[in-house]
């Protein structure tokens, strides 16, 4: 079967040419006589390619050195939890933004740990607006401020980031991370699921500055505990090594088309196609997101007439169109544009939604 245009929120679709490397050397790893999955997270030949792969993604993010880079087991949601474990410390609370889904339930995740405050909140928009960092009420002594740069379900991405004066900015990029260039020093903490624009899940990409290592409450599992983690270079316990490694392939790629500002001059490109032909549809299709605000990598969208959305899906899989099915949460269609979605699937998928449209309008 050719290979389809894959259009899923996560796990995600891959580069095809990572994907063509793993299947070549699944069997027979640098010469090694044995799989990449079959050899020790300690042995000189997998360590030496973990290091490989945290020093491209420090190159395509520009971190600077007094940053840590751990390469971790578990979700996204593993660190709805080590992030309040780690770095609540001495304070009291810590202040969530909430824009969606995601931010909301890491927020009541950080409540079974400490006492958290919602600084601003979208949901009486539906979550389909931003509100404005001007009427943020932050605690000055907040641990950190936690916020969703990308709200996956929702499709609502912030284009700058907030300018908080003061607060330890920790960002969920679970959805953003590598879709363009990045002021990492303006965070205190990034972290980011790999299953979007990273690699395959099971890995969590944490990036800490070091002033926030050594604050875990004594509670915190030890594999949970960023300082100890970023001592022993991630290995605390038997990292997800097969993810690690299509991470570094999945680095690589990006590097050789050029590093993020060329990945993110495609993802506008692809997004900006795609909210045009949903604006352009006289009513067709919708999209509720305030403009400022929608994200490039999930672009939710809804038929005026729902009863299409079945025929709709039916017609989009036999064309070649995979995983368009929105979150149940909102209903309707998501089309997701990481990465690895070639400009070449959103071309295909506007045609084919315009083509829907001049059948059923
Ligand atoms: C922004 C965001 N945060 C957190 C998660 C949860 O990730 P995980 O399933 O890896 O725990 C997701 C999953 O889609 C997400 O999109």
């Amino acid at each position: 079967m050719p290979r389809v245009y894959n259009f899923s929120a996560g796990p995600a679709a891959l580069p095809e040419p990572v994907l063509e490397r793993v299947r070549d050397e699944l069997l027979d790893w640098q010469g090694l006589g044995a799989s990449v999955v079959e050899i020790s997270h300690r042995g000189r030949p997998f360590v030496a390619a973990a290091e490989q792969a945290e020093a491209d993604l420090r190159e395509l993010l520009a971190i600077p050195s007094d940053y840590r880079v751990l390469f971790l087991a578990g979700g996204a949601q593993t660190q709805f939890s080590m992030v309040p474990l780690n770095l609540l410390g001495a304070r009291e609370s810590a202040d969530y933004v909430i824009t969606g889904q995601w931010s909301d339930i890491a927020r009541k995740e950080g409540e079974r740990y400490g006492r958290t405050r919602i600084a601003a909140s979208s949901a009486d928009s539906d979550f389909t607006t931003i509100p404005a960092t001007s009427d943020w009420q932050c605690d000055p002594e907040a641990a950190y401020l936690h916020y969703t740069p990308n709200e996956t379900i929702h499709g609502v991405e912030f284009h700058e980031v907030p300018p908080i004066e003061g607060a330890t900015l920790v960002a969920d990029m679970t959805s953003t991370i590598l879709s363009r260039p990045l002021d990492a020093s303006r965070f205190g903490l990034i972290y980011a699921g790999a299953q979007k624009n990273i690699g395959p899940a099971g890995l969590t990409v944490v990036i800490v500055r070091d002033e926030l290592l050594g604050r875990a409450s004594p509670l915190t599992p030890k594999v949970y505990e960023y300082r100890r983690q970023a001592d022993v270079g991630s290995m605390a316990n038997t990292p997800p090594t097969f993810a690690w490694y299509v991470a570094g392939l999945v680095f690589q790629w990006l590097k050789d088309r050029g590093g993020l500002t060329a990945m993110e001059a495609v993802n506008r490109r692809k997004a900006d196609k795609l909210y045009r032909v949903i604006d352009g549809s006289g009513g067709f299709y919708g999209n509720p997101v305030d403009p400022r605000c929608r994200s490039r990598m999930n672009v939710p969208f809804t038929l005026a007439d729902p009863s299409l959305d079945e025929s709709f899906l039916r017609e989009a899989e036999h064309n070649g169109f995979y995983a368009l099915k929105g979150h149940r949460a909102v209903g309707g269609m998501r089309a997701s544009l990481y990465n690895a979605m070639p400009e070449a699937g959103v071309d295909a998928l506007v045609d084919f939604m315009k083509h829907f449209q001049s059948i059923n309008g």
